[in-house]
């Protein structure tokens, strides 16, 4: 089988990776792809939105399945249009994938169905969502309503906070006329529980932690992550189990049920607060970089577990019991400004999988090509030594302009140590 995975950072070539393994490829391209994802599969110089052009090219090459990495994707139905030309495609279409694009949708949706979630409002007027904040008092959680590349949330600690967010989201337009989702404030450790789904069937991953602020401490500001790792122990199986049948298996049939049924993978972004665990987000896609932790760790044939999906068919998952921690090599500034273009080297020194997240090469160099740059897997029979090969490898990769979080892993790292 042939088989076309669209996107272009650490997520897509950790996708890449696990289809490398199967049995069942004959041959990977990948749109548009990078530097490391071109060592493992053909890449396709097609931008990841350009449904037209990557319909045409998966039928004229007869792709026999196509992988959806970014929601970007997605939102512009490359799902529906795959599907209307009949071809396979592994991803929910628009309407099902507005539970990642929409918060409104997606918290109407849990309120419906009973699935826990922060109580929440909705507002599109600046004077009634201050009055409303006055009201209900910090910390309080602000988000804005559309895709924002995870840069629309603000959990404000004080009043003035609240309300230059406020303004930001609805006097000045910044992201786009919008509204804004108000919810409370919930406390306690988050973690990503991914399911792949079927309309009502739902098989889960293995549960990972991303890190989503830019320094050590979980200081600085929100990234689109900065490390990951698997599993997380303070995660019991009672907690998985709850999370699935409280939460993801509910949430598949309420989208069976409402006339959108998902198909691809529903990445749950849960906290585990004192009065249980409660849903953050949802996203309609592998998370990134959760993706790069997680399906190393998946000893299961992943063409036909995409196959299965897809199709509508029986899934079954096998993981590996080793442990796996992963760090992101982010260019200095990033998430702010930041240089593109500079070399990097030492790439072949790494003795584990390194993941290209945002690289293009140059006449045989590696160079650096977005904020998240690399994402360095180690693997352990502990998390702790999962650790260890990380920074071992991350220091043989030879830079100027990167710098990387050195305590990822670290709440699942001091309970070890307990
Ligand atoms: P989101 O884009 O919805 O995942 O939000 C980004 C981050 O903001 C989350 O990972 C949380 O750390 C934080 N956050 C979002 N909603 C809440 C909430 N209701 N209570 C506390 N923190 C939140
Ligand atoms: N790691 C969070 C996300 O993929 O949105």
């Amino acid at each position: 089988m042939k088989v076309l995975v669209i996107g272009s950072g650490g997520r897509e070539h950790a996708i890449v990776d696990a289809l490398s393994r199967s049995a069942r490829v004959e041959k990977i391209y990948c749109a548009p792809g990078n530097a490391g994802i071109a060592r493992q599969a053909e890449c396709v110089a097609i931008r990841e939105t350009d449904v037209e052009r990557l319909r045409d090219f998966a039928a004229e090459r007869r792709i026999g399945l196509t992988v959806v990495g970014p929601e970007a994707a997605l939102a512009v139905g490359i799902v529906d249009a795959f599907r209307a030309a009949g071809l396979r495609i592994f991803g929910p279409t628009k309407a099902a994938a507005r539970i990642e694009s929409s918060k409104e949708f997606a918290k109407e949706l849990m309120s419906r169905h009973g699935v826990p979630t922060a109580a929440y409002r909705t507002f599109d007027d600046y004077g009634q969502a201050r009055a409303y904040v006055e009201q209900q008092g910090v910390p309080i959680v602000l988000k804005y309503d559309g895709l924002a590349a995870g840069k629309g949330v603000v959990v404000a600690r004080t009043m003035d906070e609240a309300d230059a967010a406020l303004r930001d989201m609805l006097l000045d337009d910044r992201f786009g006329a919008g509204r804004v989702v108000i919810e409370e404030c919930l406390t306690g450790p988050e973690f990503s529980f991914m399911c792949f789904v079927s309309g009502e069937n739902v098989w889960p991953m293995v549960s990972a932690q991303d890190h989503k602020r830019a320094f050590d401490g979980d200081r600085g500001p929100n990234t689109g992550g900065m490390g990951a790792y698997s599993p997380v122990p303070f995660i019991t199986l009672d907690d998985e189990r709850y999370a699935l049948e409280r939460i993801m298996r509910p949430v598949a049939a309420a989208l069976v049920s409402e006339g959108c049924p998902f198909t691809g993978v529903l990445y749950g972004g849960l906290m585990k607060t004192p009065q249980g665990i409660k849903v953050i987000e949802f996203n309609a896609r592998f998370g990134d970089p959760e993706t790069e932790v997680v399906l190393p760790r998946l000893a299961s044939d992943i063409a036909d577990v995409f196959c299965a999906v897809a199709d509508g068919g029986e899934v079954a998952l096998q993981w590996h019991d080793f442990a796996t921690l992963g760090i992101v090599l982010a260019s200095k500034g990033y998430p702010g400004d930041y240089a593109k273009g500079v070399e990097i080297k030492g790439l072949d020194a790494v003795d584990d999988t390194v993941y290209h997240m945002g690289t293009r090469s140059d006449e045989g160099r590696v160079l650096t090509n977005g904020g998240r740059v690399l994402f360095v897997l180690g693997r352990g029979a502990t998390l702790g030594e999962a650790h260890a090969a990380a920074l071992r490898n991350v220091a043989r990769i030879d830079c100027d302009n990167l710098f990387h979080r050195t305590d990822i892993g670290w709440q699942a790292l001091d309970e070890t140590k307990k």
